[in-house]
């Protein structure tokens, strides 16, 4: 039954299918309805193709103010393409190659980029007869092309970091004329069979390329680098693999229910970036392309973690990793990141696709969604379970049943006849609601919201111009065409308050199967062969689809409250950019260990590649956790930022209080601790909004030079503080963890007991037990007491909790705002807090001129790990009054000194004087 997705929905289909009336039921097929690189004609022919070898021509040059092109020839095949070279001020590398003259505009991907990056005036440092220096205003990095073979190295104080075409993959089908006898003569047919240039097949699928054959390619050498990371979404391990005794990972943006683990097929969404470390630079290769992307890897000196045989002892070589790229259609855009740091490296990357949108606070507290809630009485009855077992939640979320016959902005008239009602109820608690709303319209001419799509023009065609129809939750449907502004602007204005009757400013939305999924289509999704706004394919832009429903749901949200309110949608299908819009999350996993273990790395990589707002289904989605992995869930899910427990239709109920006492009590830990960290999690949010850093990390962004750390997946850091290692091993007993640094300390947040780092540690665990230590160092605020949602947590005391380091220093940030609207982007109503401590002081200052936001919020304690011995006194000193003596507790066994009862706001200046 679980082997396959067709399988699944066969089963869903035949349930509903009296109660909807169709009789459309996709094959019972399994993973073989997804192709595999050998199945696609361009990866094929640029895999076996002629080796091209292209020549620059130096006498081309032409500098521009955005830069420098270039002609380029190759040979053999006459083709002429133009480079065009642009340096930016934010140390990042732009190269993009079109053809010289297209017969047509081929396609360039809009509305990703935030905007044009400055650039930098190249000049020409030198010249040879074989190549071209040049350099740009920042003086450390220059760019050299060589003639022939064409190359393109990018340098850092005379080192090449990076070369463009390093091994001859550069490919660029030139557009051509459709050949008159093409369809008529036998013998092209047979050619175009052999090449599918013009046409290929895929099981029942016949896709006719209006444009012909288009594809690219281009290989990359990062040097020096052995570690490369990014690529989402695949359910495998943080660090890529070397592909090549293997399928190369794929982007092309699919429906796949409970992926294969370690698989390297195309997933939901895709961000084409590379992110490669190494002890002394981290750098990035942006690949901006929409249509089907491959991508190989290869680690030379190989891998020896990849072998069979024990490694042996090799000439030591200056590694490299080779990373090439094939994509449909399109032109070649890349940029390349130079970092050096990871920091630096995020910043450039938010500054070309945008940061992270800023979530209204309550998205960061914990979401109860399954499929479904039956009706408003469930409803009711599960947000009044989580008051009765004192468990904390925001959101409870309704799935597909509650439409009215998968009409989406409609409701179940007999299971939700009053939904206004039901979120007052919810509201009345500071609660939210989510509904979904997938891409899919079903086709009902009495309905009017299709009507509107319909004869506005706002659905995707098919090839032959009619309104594209595929099956899909309602069965017969088109696909709204999110591509289009006026589609776009049209479908905003379908979550204003008016037209969408029964929705109230709580409530939210849920973009699902947005890839898009069409269950008779190939590979489950729409044919590369409809087409778009702008008479352009969907080859060109598949990867954008899910993109730009989520772009056009989240203005939708704004705009119904004249752009105050600051939206939530979660989405499915992403793109490189889709971190601007909300959250997402990643889609149909398993409930078993493996899944649990999985989704560690898999949201990691999301962090890496500027979409931080992200988490997996708490629990697995499909099949029934036991109690145990159940916990487990719950407890990595609280420590990862986007933060939903749910489950498929036909698995058992499983709200938190549902498997006895003992179960109910871990999982009501986990998600309190998740709320009192709130404040932390907020200001991670606020950081990744104004600066690009992820809030989770792979251990390597904070300890950039320890290698042991480089590989390492099932721990992370939260923010620069945290250190998370949650448990996904069943019947665990102890858990290895490696405390990275060996000047560092780390403190276990359950016991303060501290450890020094560079090692690794065996923990006795036990079903409570949420590996969590802090980093000496570090400064982090967290709400104390308890509440039933953010709206409560948002206004108790804070407890800092300071880990000094070996300096007996620390310090850390605390960021304020009203947690739901734009004020503090409009307004400037926000407050940025720094708390320090050196030689026995604690600051708070204000670590931002820029904001003013007064809030009631205070500081009630202090707690202060690794003192080492017992202070005389503390005294508490506020600017304007006169310092006051503080009441302490010193734990001498863990070296804690705890100061209670401060009540100063956390707002205003004061210091703390420990003496
Ligand atoms: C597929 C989604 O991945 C899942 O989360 C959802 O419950 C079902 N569609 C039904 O809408």
């Amino acid at each position: 039954f679980y082997a396959s997705y067709g399988a699944f929905y066969v089963l869903i289909f035949v349930l509903n299918k009296k109660k909807l009336g169709f009789s459309v039921v996709p094959n019972d097929e399994g993973k073989e309805k997804f192709k595999k690189s050998e199945n696609v004609a361009f990866y094929r022919r640029q895999i076996q193709g002629p080796n091209l070898k292209y020549r620059l021509l130096l006498d081309s040059l032409v500098l521009t103010e955005k830069g420098a092109r270039f002609e380029l020839l190759e040979d053999g095949t006459k083709t002429r393409l133009l480079l065009s070279l642009t340096p930016c001020k934010n140390d990042t590398v732009r190269i993009v190659i079109d053809e010289i003259w297209p017969i047509k505009t081929r396609y360039r991907i809009p509305d990703v980029l935030t905007g044009e990056p400055p650039s930098e005036q190249l000049r020409v440092e030198s010249k040879t007869k074989d190549s071209v220096t040049l350099s740009w205003s920042s003086g450390r990095y220059q760019v050299r092309v060589w003639h022939f073979p064409f190359r393109l190295e990018v340098l850092c104080d005379q080192e090449v970091i990076v070369t463009f075409n390093s091994k001859d993959k550069l490919w660029f089908e030139s557009l051509q004329n459709k050949p008159r006898n093409l369809a008529s003569s036998q013998r092209s047919k047979l050619e175009e069979d052999k090449n599918s240039l013009w046409r290929e097949t895929f099981r029942n699928f016949e896709d006719i390329k209006a444009n012909g054959p288009s594809s690219l390619g281009a290989d990359f050498c990062l040097h020096g680098f052995q570690h490369v990371y990014g690529l989402p979404q695949h359910a495998d391990r943080l660090r890529l693999r070397d592909t090549s005794d293997g399928e190369p990972y794929r982007l092309y943006n699919l429906d796949v229910f409970a992926a294969d683990l370690y698989c390297r097929l195309g997933l939901y969404g895709s961000v084409p970036l590379i992110v490669a470390h190494k002890p002394d630079r981290t750098v990035g290769v942006f690949w901006l392309n929409a249509s089907d992307t491959f991508i190989n890897i290869q680690y030379s000196p190989s891998d020896p973690q990849g072998g069979e045989t024990p490694p042996v002892k090799k000439r030591r070589l200056r590694p490299q990793t080779d990373v090439h790229w094939l994509s449909e259609s399109g032109v070649i855009d890349c940029m390349i990141l130079l970092g050096p740091a990871p920091r630096q490296l995020f910043k450039q990357y938010a500054q070309l696709t945008g940061y992270q949108a800023m979530p209204p606070l309550f998205s960061l507290g914990y979401h109860q969604c399954r499929w479904n809630y039956n009706d408003e009485a469930d409803v009711k009855a599960v947000d009044a379970g989580f008051d009765r077992h004192k468990i904390p939640y925001d959101v409870i979320w309704l799935d597909i049943e509650h439409t009215d016959g998968k009409r989406y902005f409609t409701w179940d008239p007999a299971l939700f006849p009053k939904p206004v009602a039901l979120q007052q109820h919810l509201e009345k608690k500071k609660r939210k609601m989510v509904v979904i709303s997938d891409p899919h319209i079903k086709v009902d001419p009495d309905w009017p919201l299709y009507r509107e799509a319909r004869d506005g023009g706002h659905f995707v065609k098919d090839r032959e111009g009619q309104i594209f129809q595929g099956t899909c939750w309602p069965g017969e449907s088109s696909y709204l065409d999110f591509s289009c502004p006026e589609t776009r602007a049209w479908y905003s204005r379908c979550y204003s308050f008016d037209k969408y009757k029964g929705s109230t400013p709580s409530l939210f939305v849920w973009n699902d199967m947005n890839e898009p999924s069409v269950f008779n289509g190939p590979e489950q999704t729409m044919p590369k062969d409809a087409v778009h706004h702008g008479g352009w394919e969907h080859r060109e832009l598949h990867n954008l689809y899910g993109f730009y429903q989520h772009m056009a749901t989240a203005d939708g949200l704004t705009s119904r409250s004249g752009g105050s309110e600051r939206p939530f949608v979660l989405t499915r299908s992403f793109f490189a950019g889709s971190q601007r819009l909300g959250a997402i999350w990643t889609g149909d996993n398993v409930a078993t260990w493996e899944y649990l273990k999985i989704s560690l790395p898999m949201v990691l990589t999301l962090n890496l590649t500027g979409i931080a707002f992200c988490g997996a289904d708490v629990g697995g989605f499909v099949k029934d956790p036991d109690p145990e992995l159940l916990v487990r869930w719950y407890q990595a899910g609280a420590l990862l930022p986007f933060f939903r427990g749910h489950s498929a239709n036909d698995t058992k109920r499983r709200e938190p209080w549902l498997f006895g006492e003992e179960v109910t009590a871990a999982i009501r830990t986990a998600i309190q601790q998740r709320y009192c960290f709130l404040p932390f999690w907020y200001t991670l949010f606020h950081f990744a909004h104004t600066s690009g850093m992820p809030p989770v990390r792979p251990l390597w962004v904070e300890f950039p030079e320890e290698e042991s750390a480089f590989t390492e997946d099932n721990q992370y850091m939260i923010g620069g503080a945290l250190l998370a290692c949650p448990v996904t091993e069943q019947g665990a007993q102890t858990v290895k963890v490696l405390l990275p640094g060996s000047d560092e300390i780390w403190y276990d947040i359950s016991s303060a007991k501290a450890y020094k780092g560079g090692k690794s540690l065996s923990l006795p665990v036990n079903l409570d037990t949420v590996p969590v230590f802090q980093r000496g160092g570090s400064v982090v605020c967290r709400s104390t007491g308890s509440g039933t949602c953010t709206a409560d947590y948002q206004k108790l005391p804070l407890d800092v909790t300071v880990g000094l380091n070996s300096q007996a220093s620390a310090d850390g940030e605390l960021y304020l705002d009203d947690g739901h609207s734009f004020e503090y982007r409009d307004k400037k109503a926000f407050s940025l807090r720094r708390f320090s401590m050196a030689s026995g002081r604690l600051l708070c200052r204000s670590a931002s001129e820029e904001g003013r936001f007064d809030c009631d919020n205070v500081v009630q304690s202090v707690s202060i790990m690794g003192v080492k011995s017992k202070p005389t006194t503390v005294n508490v000193h506020v600017p304007g009054a006169k310092s006051i003596s503080a009441s302490f507790e010193f734990l001498e066994a863990c070296c804690k000194l705890r100061l209670n009862n401060l009540n100063v706001r956390a707002t205003t200046d004061w210091d703390i004087q420990i003496n």
